[in-house]
């Protein structure tokens, strides 16, 4: 029966191509023949509303090849959950180019759901160093670096100037300030983004890198995480929340959340990505002029951030590949990098933008961000990233929560990862 319903569906694609109405996902019948024609893209939350802007540049000058743009949640897990949703359906879904988060490229790749991609088609000599590698797998590239990301601290530099102390660069002095500054002055004293969900993944792994522990080694075949170094990194979390300079109200933080408290005037320190820093200094902002930003800090010294960021990739059943790499081409030119900066208050992948000079003086944070950046270190490179970053949230958020102790957190880990790592 099956292969009836089966022949029948290849006979009706079959008439269909021959007689040239449909523009078929798979691009075997373009508009014009070249694998060219509409595309939609599909982003995470756009937290700064630009992209719309920058793809009406594209759309005007490319009627036949129109591209609606598909925003979904701000949370990078629902974005993941509808993606995947998305690709697995039998027709391919209804996502062709797709922006993703650096950590997925792996597990897509391997799962078939998006396409290798020609190198000699895209910039990648011109980007920052780090950001290529997360958009290959397998030695293939399979999707184009699009926007980076690192972590930076926030602090309001009206309060410590008044207080003659200078921006935090260890943890103890975060926590000294924290504690001991912040309620004078009616704030709270430290925050991320701390609900279980990606966030709280990122801001977990880099405590554990910046207190020299890691999570998987080996691409995610080993597990490395039983380690004082590691407990160390968790437990600067947990102190926080149990000491009370980390507020409650943080346990439900995603980055805009977080961004929102510290907008407000009402944290004294936030660890985000460059945009919250960005948006926060703009005019209107309650702390605009009064907040700065510095690399994030460690129990001895400097911190270490992960790197974040977004790759663009193509569906393995675009209906018009050839547009899609188009699009990508033009996304991750030099003048549309600019504007991801300008417009979109996010980092871009283009190298040179961060020595330019009007930019630098526009962005004054653009040094500090490209140090960040160039010493940031990727999460676990694995197919099953997406499982690990469970993992993660799950057991760090009862052990912020109070339900566990960071050295039975960090056991739990080792045992829950390992379970991971072996299938
Ligand atoms: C930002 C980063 C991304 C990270 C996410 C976590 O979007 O660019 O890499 O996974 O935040 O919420």
């Amino acid at each position: 029966m099956r292969w009836i319903q089966a022949a029948g569906r290849g006979l009706l694609v079959l008439g269909l191509v021959l007689t040239g109405c449909v523009s078929s996902k798979a691009g075997i019948a373009d508009e014009d023949g070249a694998g060219r024609g509409p595309l939609t893209l599909a982003t995470a939350g756009d937290l700064t509303g630009y992209l719309g802007t920058v793809l009406d540049g594209w759309n005007r000058t490319h009627p036949r090849e129109q591209v609606t743009l598909v925003e979904l949640p701000d949370s990078a897990d629902e974005t993941h959950a509808q993606m995947v949703t998305d690709l697995r359906e039998e027709d391919g879904g209804r996502f062709d180019v797709l922006n993703i988060d650096v950590t997925w490229t792996s597990e897509f790749a391997a799962a078939g759901w998006i396409r290798p991609l020609e190198r000699s088609r895209f910039a990648l000599r011109s980007f920052l160093r780090p950001v290529v590698d997360s958009a290959t797998y397998d030695g293939r590239l399979y999707a184009v670096p699009y926007v980076t990301n690192a972590g930076l601290l926030l602090y309001r530099k009206d309060v410590l100037d008044k207080e003659g102390v200078p921006p935090p660069r260890t943890w103890a002095e975060l926590e000294r300030a924290a504690k001991t500054v912040a309620p004078k002055y009616g704030l709270d004293g430290y925050a991320g983004q701390f609900l279980p969900y990606e966030g709280l993944a990122v801001n977990a792994t880099e405590a554990v890198y910046s207190a020299g522990g890691t999570v998987l080694g080996d691409e995610g075949d080993r597990v490395t995480v039983n380690t004082a170094a590691a407990r160390e990194g968790i437990d600067f979390l947990v102190r926080g929340v149990r000491e009370g300079w980390i507020p409650k109200a943080a346990l439900s933080y995603k980055e805009e959340e977080s961004k929102q408290a510290f907008q407000d005037g009402r944290l004294l320190f936030l660890r985000n990505w460059s945009y919250a820093y960005a948006v926060a200094s703009a005019p209107g902002s309650p702390v605009a002029g009064k907040i700065g930003a510095v690399r994030l800090p460690g129990p001895d010294g400097q911190g270490t951030s992960v790197l974040g960021g977004s790759d663009l990739a193509v569906s393995a059943h675009a209906r018009h590949p050839d547009s899609a790499a188009r699009l990508i081409a033009y996304l991750t030119s030099e003048r549309v990098q600019r504007q991801v900066l300008t417009r979109g208050a996010l980092p871009p992948v283009r190298a040179s933008l961060y020595e330019d000079p009007d930019l630098v003086e526009r962005f004054p944070y653009l040094p500090t961000l490209r140090a960040s950046v160039l010493s940031a270190a990727p999460r676990p490179k694995s197919p099953r990233y997406d499982q690990v970053s469970l993992v993660v949230q799950a057991v760090v958020h009862d052990a912020m929560t109070g339900h566990q102790t960071s050295g039975a957190a960090v056991e739990r880990l080792a045992r829950e990862l390992g379970a991971i790592a072996q299938r």
